[in-house]
């Protein structure tokens, strides 16, 4: 996706995000919980969350572990970064900046290293991952931890069908972005988290029409009613009930390397 078209897509979005989002009661809270525990966030550590949109996230990881140092919310879009909340949720920095920007050092940071930095489902909008992931692996501690969560190759949502097949060839495969984080010089795991969605089937067509995905902002809107109208008729269902299945890709640097 074009990057002027990505930051009118995130910059129209902004204002609805954390409510699309908060469909799900658990879903924010158990997300926020399987990013904890796979980076084995501690209060003491120096935190970034890259691309990390309205901070949905980030605010529940801050209020339960309570940093020590503010979590850096880094992200390109002000649009997004605005919905943080004001005044500013306790433990929360926003950084107006994308991650090319944190890996060529083109932003100061309040940390001169970081512990750990999770990047949740914004590697896609990435143009150089390999390049990028090795700047921003140079910025960790010695023992820091960096966790690229996204969507994996194929995913199995109750989307029109030319949805779906866009979504594959656009997607970044894990493995790629496994072997950017191993080439940068981290040892490296892929594991896989899923979490069952149950969503009112007029709530998430209103999801579609809304294109709470950046992939369905390349559709027209005439291409999305007529997506929303087969979605319409292979889910007469009232709930759709489908998983969300994320890749947990993890680069950890060695102590003795940094
Ligand atoms: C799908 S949203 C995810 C937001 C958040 N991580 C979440 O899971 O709710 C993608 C985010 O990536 C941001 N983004 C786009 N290009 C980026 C870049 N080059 N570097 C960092 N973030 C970027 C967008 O502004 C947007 O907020």
């Amino acid at each position: 996706m074009e990057q002027r078209a990505m930051r009118g897509h995130y910059a129209g979005l902004a204002v609805d995000y954390d409510e699309l989002w908060g469909y799900e009661p658990d879903y924010v809270p158990w997300m926020s919980g399987q990013i904890t525990e796979a980076l084995q966030l501690r209060p003491n550590d120096r935190i970034a969350d890259i691309g990390s949109g309205t901070g949905l996230f980030a605010r529940e990881v801050a209020r339960k572990l309570q940093p020590r140092h503010p979590l850096l919310c880094v992200d390109p879009s002000e649009e997004m970064l605005s919905r943080l909340g004001r005044p500013l949720p306790p433990g929360l920095t926003p950084v107006a900046a994308s991650a090319e920007d944190i890996a060529e050092d083109r932003v100061h940071l309040p940390y001169e290293h970081l512990d750990a930095v999770w990047l949740k489902e914004s590697v896609h909008h990435v143009a150089d991952p390999a390049h990028t992931l090795q700047g921003l692996a140079d910025r960790l501690a010695p023992a820091g931890r960096m966790l690229v969560v996204m969507l994996p190759g194929s995913i199995q949502y109750p989307l029109f069908e030319a949805a779906l097949v866009r979504f594959e060839e656009l997607q970044p495969d894990p493995a790629d972005i496994e072997s950017h984080l191993r080439s940068a010089g981290l040892e490296t795991s892929i594991t896989h988290v899923e979490h069952e969605l149950r969503l009112d089937r007029d709530r998430y067509l209103g999801m579609v029409r809304a294109r709470y995905m950046s992939l369905l902002s390349t559709f027209s809107d005439s291409e999305i009613e007529k997506g929303i109208e087969e979605i319409r008729f292979a889910h007469p269902e009232p709930v759709l009930a489908f998983p969300d299945r994320f890749a947990f890709v993890l680069g950890r640097l060695r102590r003795e390397d940094a």
